[in-house]
């Protein structure tokens, strides 16, 4: 009976979770780091929290029997891909990464690439309204910045925002482009800062930019280590098919 290791966090790590489970004969474990206080619920087994490294995470591979490993984090979440890469090879067992293709610029839009939240704090203007939809740890480069920020995040935070000028909002994907519209125009934004996360349920915002002739601050993805790597849940389960069957 094969036995799978989701390593989640995304929509699409969810959505794998819920056809491997369908799946008769299949087990399916799925992994969050446990940053998010009340993650929506998945199908089949859930473990939440870090492995202790690398090492950990193929402690964790050889001691639960897992057969194959799916990195279905998020793109921006670097460590836990490269952790996914050097554990899999050390136990031996195959790896199949999932990730979504990156949003592109149309003609007009304006964007800027950038590689990082410093320089994207570094491209924006003296005086902008600025849509900061990093998340809350890529928040501390923008603190130097003489702008007004409104910030969403999925839980409340704990401490207050390291922003002086700044609005708060709340919520968890997927968005929709009338609620992005609004939010927008409420704050009279100029400036969208993003991560290029790529999928659906946070494009909304880009739709939202690009509607408004809002200027996009994008942060390119991190690089990653080379491995087999599909765009979607369907690729995910020919893959497991193939290398389990
Ligand atoms: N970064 C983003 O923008 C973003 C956005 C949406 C969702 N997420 C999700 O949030 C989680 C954390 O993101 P991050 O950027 O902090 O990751 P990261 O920087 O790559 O990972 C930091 C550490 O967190 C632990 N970790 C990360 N993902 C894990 C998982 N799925 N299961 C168990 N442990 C995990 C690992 O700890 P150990 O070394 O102790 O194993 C890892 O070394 C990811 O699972 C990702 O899918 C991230």
């Amino acid at each position: 009976m094969p036995r799978v290791l989701i390593l989640g966090g995304t929509a699409e790590a969810a959505a794998l979770a819920d056809a491997l489970s369908d799946r008769e004969g299949w087990q399916v474990v799925t992994s969050l780091a446990g940053a998010t206080r009340s993650p929506a619920p998945v199908s089949g087994e859930l473990r939440r929290g870090g492995f202790g490294g690398s090492d950990g995470l193929s402690t964790y591979l050889a001691d639960d029997g897992i057969d194959a490993l799916v990195d279905a984090t998020h793109p921006f979440a670097a460590q836990i891909s490269v952790h996914a890469v050097t554990a899999a090879t050390a136990v031996g067992i195959p790896l199949v990464r999932v990730q979504r293709p990156e949003w592109r610029p149309e003609d007009g839009d304006r964007w800027a690439d950038v590689p990082d939240a410093a320089a994207a704090a570094a491209a924006l203007p003296r005086g902008s309204r600025v849509f900061l939809a990093t998340g809350r740890r890529d928040l501390p480069p923008f603190a130097s910045v003489d702008a007004f920020f409104l910030v969403r995040l999925i839980d409340p935070p704990a401490e207050p925002l390291p922003l002086a000028d700044h609005a708060l909002t709340l919520g968890r994907g997927p968005f929709v482009l009338d609620q992005e519209l609004e939010l927008l125009r409420h704050h009279r934004i100029g400036w969208l800062v993003s991560k290029n996360s790529g999928g659906r349920g946070a494009f909304p915002k880009i739709l939202a930019a690009r509607s408004l002739g809002v200027h996009v601050v994008m942060i390119r993805r991190p690089e990653l280590p080379a491995a087999p790597t599909v765009v979607d849940v369907s690729g995910a389960m020919a893959q497991l098919q193939a290398k389990l069957a």
